[in-house]
């Protein structure tokens, strides 16, 4: 990949820049509980993106994308927003950078990925968090690193319209070789977790299904959590987010809010404490209590949350009768992975099954990928 970015730069630009990288993620327990204030546990993954960039002295950017073989030119004002939704993600970065007042001009850039598009990997957040790692290097902003990761979500926010919380551009900034971070997203504190559980392999099986308007479903659920908020703190002026709520508060608003809302704060609620309990289990090498945990997740998320979709519940229904560990829709959901949690000697059996039952009933093979456990944004040279 990095050979035919430097090839694709070399012919576009008849120069040479500097090659950075950021990772998508996995998420081992905790989904839709960072825009409540909750904790997640991702890590970064041996897949990502990869950019070549060099300022050009110009105002202007001229992008080359290797995978939808597309190009756009645009400059750095509010007004020069491109249309190719992809640029967008260079766009907003680069205007995110400069509402904070960083002093960036324009550059040439290509750049490839082997992030899964629609996987719930974030191959999003690992585009934002590479250009703003490497605008931030190449125009020595000393931007900080948790900066950067909010400049990727304000991207996302402000010039992509998805309300996300910051676990993707989190994990994709500050991932580390070997370890999980569990993360408080109301306060960003955060703690490295050496993962690696002897006897047992983490695998994600992608549906290969993308479902429309997930992203207005997404910032639907939003919008539900919030409402929830805001019932409970007539009484309970302290609860900042729904992590902060106990079913007790849930209930005493019952009435107030709608049934749906109801359902969608239930299960942030249990999910909020599913990863403190998730936590409790790796210090102790539990990974019967980590994997139960895992299916409890995919639960709520189908049915409280109602984020997963037919052939998501049918790879968790296939998981839990091959015994797997742990198995659940991993990332946004509306379509993606579920990520497995498979002891070694069920591995070989599990896939095989999975394979063959997905593709009489779907028409089609799911894919595989192993995860492996990886650094964060970088510069590779
Ligand atoms: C997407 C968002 C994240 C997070 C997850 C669900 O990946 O970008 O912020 O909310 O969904 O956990």
């Amino acid at each position: 990949m990095q050979q035919k970015i430097r090839t694709k730069f070399k012919e576009s630009f008849n120069t040479e820049g500097s090659l950075y990288t950021s990772p998508g993620r996995i998420n081992l327990i905790g989904e839709h509980t960072d825009y409540n204030g909750g904790f997640v546990f991702p890590g970064a993954v041996d897949k990502g993106m990869i950019a070549e960039i060099k300022p050009n002295g110009t105002g202007k950017v001229r992008a080359f994308s290797i995978d939808l073989n597309d190009y756009a030119e645009f400059g750095l004002t509010e007004e020069d927003a491109p249309s190719a939704s992809w640029a967008r993600y260079i766009f907003g970065v680069c205007r995110e950078i400069i509402k904070r007042g960083g002093d960036i001009q324009g550059f040439d850039t290509v750049f490839a990925g082997d992030v899964p598009l629609g996987a719930g990997m974030s191959s999003s957040a690992a585009l934002e968090s590479t250009y703003a790692f490497a605008l931030n290097d190449l125009f020595s902003l000393n931007i900080d690193k948790f900066e950067l990761a909010k400049i990727g979500q304000a991207t996302e926010h402000n010039y992509c319209g998805v309300n996300c919380g910051i676990m993707d551009q989190f994990a994709s900034v500050f991932g580390k070789a070997g370890s999980l971070i569990r993360l408080d997203c109301r306060s960003l504190e955060y703690k490295y977790y050496p993962f690696n559980p002897v006897g047992y392999k983490l695998v994600l099986l992608d549906s290969v299904v993308k479902h429309e308007l997930a992203s207005s479903a997404y910032n639907k659920r939003r919008k539900s959590c919030e409402n929830v908020v805001a019932a409970i703190r007539r009484n309970h002026p302290e609860v900042e987010f729904l992590r902060d709520a106990t079913m007790e508060m849930l209930n005493e608003v019952k009435a107030d809010v709608s049934a749906e809302d109801y359902m969608r704060a239930e299960y942030v609620i249990e999910e909020v404490q599913r990863v403190l309990d998730v936590c409790a289990a790796l210090e102790a090498g539990d990974y019967e209590t980590v994997g139960e945990k895992m299916y409890g997740t995919h639960h709520g998320m189908s049915k409280l949350y109602e984020v997963s979709c037919e052939e998501l519940d049918f790879l968790n229904d296939i998981a839990k009768e091959c015994g797997v560990t742990g198995s659940r829709v991993m990332g946004g959901g509306f379509g993606g992975c579920t990520i497995n949690l498979v002891k070694d000697e069920l591995y070989d059996g599990f896939v095989k099954k999975a394979f063959a039952a997905y593709k009489e009933r779907f028409g089609r093979e799911p894919k595989l990928y192993n995860v492996v456990i990886s650094d964060g944004a970088r510069k590779l040279c």
